[in-house]
């Protein structure tokens, strides 16, 4: 019987002491997650049943952690594509100024690669761009610099912005370079155009003031003056005119009336028109082109007008004797036109200024023109879907090449 009991204690021990091994082991580790998930330990249930309610409280939180950690790394993935897309450069710097994000735009702005690590003074390699952003760290505000790089030929605007958690900094870049160029475009035409109104305005009121003041009753400086003061206006309506097809093409107002068209003979009415005004000028006037070119899509009455334009300035800048080609030639995509002189050239800085609104060469050399011609042949090209430029030698001429596309078939 007494052993009968031993036994029966015995097992009733080992049962207990399961249980108690069971409860320790699931409030172990009940205790683990609980501190993981930062629960305050001691509002913890005690009980089998309380624990088990737990553990379930736990499985659901996890899943619902599972869910918003997939959400933040789709939000991440999103954000990383932005970032990575986005023009404007982006910097993170810690709060020692130790770079821990960047962007590609930020890498290329920079001209630097592998800047994880690195510190904004060797990154930004600017000394106001580098105050503005140390202002930024002691204010803990949000500051704004502007650069121009000479050296790079950018001009870039810094936004520094604090952050708020690390006590470092994000750092914004954009590049202005574009936006400043159009500026300073817009300014210089603006004082071009008034510019090249005063001149033929104070001849006008200077004539007037002569003819005012007797010389309309002298039988030979009457008209003759009259004669300057009709030249005057006339040159006045042009460049009015000029402008105004000038802006009407920019702004794209005006439709191209395309259809194919035979190189050869695009040559041949421009250079009818010009004919004369060459031979007058001493000038030999020249066509040559491959046999069998194939028609360009071209809106003629334009495209006359580019030729004209280039022959005119054939023309003006070529001193007696010497000679004008005009050479039409097929090459990949498109015909390439040429009008060749063996004139004064062009300086090799101011080639790729030529196309400007207003710019001429050394003003001086220049007996007539607005400096508008070239900066609207330009743009009917482009309206066109081609390319204009000019090569020039200043012992031997100027070239100036034009391509054009082929009509579709
Ligand atoms: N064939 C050329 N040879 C030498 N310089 C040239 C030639 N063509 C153009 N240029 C230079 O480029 C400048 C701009 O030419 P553009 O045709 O735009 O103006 P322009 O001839 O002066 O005036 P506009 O054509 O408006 O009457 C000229 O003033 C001249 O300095
Ligand atoms: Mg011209």
């Amino acid at each position: 019987m007494n052993s009968f009991l031993l036994v029966f204690v015995a097992i009733l021990f080992i049962i207990a002491a399961w249980f108690a091994w069971r409860y320790y082991d699931l409030k172990r580790r009940v205790d683990e997650f609980t501190l993981l998930i930062r629960v305050k330990p001691e509002s913890l249930p005690t009980d089998v049943k309380g624990i088990e309610n737990l553990s379930n409280a736990i499985a659901s939180l996890k899943a619902i952690f599972d869910l918003r950690l997939s959400n933040l790394a789709s939000d991440n993935a999103r954000l990383a594509t932005v970032l990575e897309q986005l023009i404007d450069g982006v910097l993170i710097a810690d709060m020692n100024g130790m770079i821990q994000f960047a962007n590609p735009a930020a890498q290329k702005l920079f001209e630097t690669s592998d800047v994880i690590g690195c510190s904004v003074t060797e990154v930004v390699r600017n000394h106001q761009l580098v105050v503005a952003w140390r202002r930024c760290q002691q204010t803990r505000d949000v500051q704004s610099e502007s650069v121009e790089l000479p050296a790079r030929r950018q001009f870039l605007q810094l936004i520094a912005i604090p952050d708020t958690h690390a006590g470092g900094s994000l750092l914004l870049v954009r590049d202005l370079t574009r936006v400043h160029r159009l500026e300073t475009v817009r300014r210089d035409f603006i004082s071009n155009i008034s510019h090249e109104l005063r001149t033929p305005l104070a001849s006008l009121k200077a004539l007037t003031e002569t003819l005012q003041d007797g010389a309309l009753a002298d039988p030979d400086a009457g008209p003759r003056f009259l004669g300057r003061i009709s030249a005057e206006v006339d040159a006045l309506t042009q460049m009015a005119q000029e402008l105004l097809d000038l802006s009407r093409i920019e702004s794209g107002q005006v439709d191209l009336i395309l259809a194919p068209l035979a190189p050869k003979s695009l040559l041949n009415s421009a250079a009818d028109r010009m004919r004369m005004q060459a031979e007058r000028a001493g000038l030999k006037l020249s066509i040559k082109y491959e046999n069998n070119l194939p028609n360009i899509s071209a809106d003629k009455s334009r495209l006359e007008q580019v030729l004209v334009n280039l022959i005119h300035n054939a023309v003006k800048f070529t001193k007696p004797g010497g000679e004008i080609a005009l050479e039409a030639e097929s090459v990949l995509g498109g015909v390439r036109f040429a009008v060749r002189d063996s004139g004064v050239g062009i300086p090799e800085d101011s080639l790729s200024r030529i196309f400007e609104r207003f710019y001429r060469v050394e003003k001086s050399r220049t007996s007539s023109g607005t400096g508008l011609g070239l900066s609207i042949s330009k743009h009917i090209i482009e309206a066109h879907g081609g390319r204009i430029w000019a090569e020039s030698d200043e012992r031997r001429g100027s070239i100036f090449y034009f391509i054009l596309p082929f009509a579709k078939k």
